[in-house]
C-alpha cells in the first residue's frame, strides 16, 4: 500500500486591510436658522388669533359674516399667516437656494481666502468652504438672537460638521462696522441679509468701507440684501470697483432681496444674474 498523499498545507490567510470609509456629510443636522425670528412668530400668532376671532363671529347657523370690517380683518389674519409662512420658507429652503446660484455665479480657484460678513450659522461660508480646497472661509458676527434662532458660534461648527468642512472654516467675534481683520487679507467678502440688520445707513456705509478695505486689490464682493442694494451699488462704483452688477429681485427669498457683485481690479467679472 503506497503512503497517503498528505494535503499540503493551507497557506496563511492574508491580514484583512481595513479601508478607511469616508462619510458623507450628514445634511439632516443642517439647520440655517430662522432670519428675524420673533416677527415670524408674531405674525403667526396674530394671523391666527384674528382668523379664529372672525371664525367665532361668524353668526348663527354658520352664516359667514358679510360685513365689511369683518371681511377686512379676516384678510388681514390671512395676509398675517402668508407672511409667516414665506418667511419661514425663505429661511429653511429659498435662502439655501439663493446661497448656491450666488456661489455658483462666482468663478473660484479653490485657494481663496473668503469673509462671510454678519455670517449667522454660517450659510455664506460653509457654502463658499465647499468650493475651496487649499483655501479658508471665516465667518465673523456680533450673533443677535433677533435676526436670526439659536445664533451662536457653536452653531457654525455644528454646520461645518454636518457638511465636512470644519477643517476649512474660521469663526470670529466681530462687528461688522469695525472688522476685526487687517487690510486686504480677504479674495471673497461674502454676505446674506445682514447688513439689512443694521438699522442707519451711516452704520451701512461703515460696513461696506470695511468691506472694502478688507478686500485684495483684485478681490471680489457678493450680497445678497433685500434692501439698500442701490446704495450698495454706488459705493462700490465710488470706491472704484471695475465691474459691479445688481441682479433683479431673487423670490425664493422674503422680503424679495437682490444680489450685488463687485470685482476690484482686473479680477474676473462675477454674474449677478
Ligand atoms: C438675518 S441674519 C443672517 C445670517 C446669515 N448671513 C444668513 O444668511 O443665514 C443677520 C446676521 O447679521 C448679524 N449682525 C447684525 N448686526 C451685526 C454687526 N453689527 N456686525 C456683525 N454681524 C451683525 C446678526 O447677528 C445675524 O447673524
Amino acid at each position: 500500500m503506497p503512503p497517503e498523499a498528505t494535503p499540503p498545507a493551507a497557506e496563511p490567510a492574508e491580514p484583512e486591510t481595513l479601508v478607511p470609509v469616508e462619510m458623507p456629510p450628514d445634511l439632516t443636522r443642517l439647520d440655517y436658522g430662522l432670519d428675524s425670528p420673533s416677527m415670524v412668530k408674531t405674525l403667526a400668532i396674530l394671523g391666527g388669533a384674528v382668523l379664529l376671532l372672525c371664525f367665532l363671529m361668524r353668526g348663527p347657523a354658520g352664516a359667514s359674516f358679510a360685513s365689511a370690517p369683518l371681511t377686512s380683518l379676516r384678510w388681514a389674519g390671512m395676509l398675517c399667516l402668508l407672511q409667516a409662512g414665506l418667511m419661514w420658507w425663505s429661511s429653511s429652503s429659498g435662502k439655501l437656494q439663493e446661497r448656491d446660484l450666488m456661489l455658483e455665479s462666482l468663478e473660484w480657484r479653490g485657494d481663496e481666502q473668503v469673509l462671510d460678513v454678519g455670517c449667522g450659522r454660517g450659510l455664506m461660508m460653509i457654502g463658499a468652504a465647499k468650493r475651496l480646497t487649499t483655501g479658508r472661509a471665516v465667518g465673523v458676527d456680533v450673533w443677535r438672537s433677533a435676526d436670526l434662532s439659536d445664533n451662536w458660534s457653536e452653531a457654525v461648527w455644528d454646520n461645518a460638521r454636518a457638511e465636512g468642512v470644519e477643517d476649512r472654516i474660521d469663526v470670529r467675534d466681530g462687528d461688522m462696522r469695525q472688522l476685526p481683520f487687517a487690510d486686504a487679507s480677504f479674495d471673497v467678502v461674502l454676505s446674506s441679509l445682514a447688513l439689512t440688520s443694521l438699522s442707519k445707513d451711516a452704520d451701512r456705509r461703515q460696513a461696506i468701507d470695511e468691506i472694502t478695505r478688507v478686500l485684495r486689490p483684485d478681490g471680489r464682493v457678493a450680497l445678497l440684501e433685500s434692501s439698500g442694494t442701490k446704495r450698495y451699488e454706488e459705493a462700490f462704483r465710488g470706491a472704484g470697483f471695475r465691474k459691479v452688477e445688481r441682479s433683479g429681485y431673487r423670490l425664493r427669498i422674503f422680503p424679495p432681496a437682490r444680489v450685488v457683485v463687485a470685482a476690484r481690479g482686473g479680477a474676473a467679472p462675477a454674474n449677478a444674474g
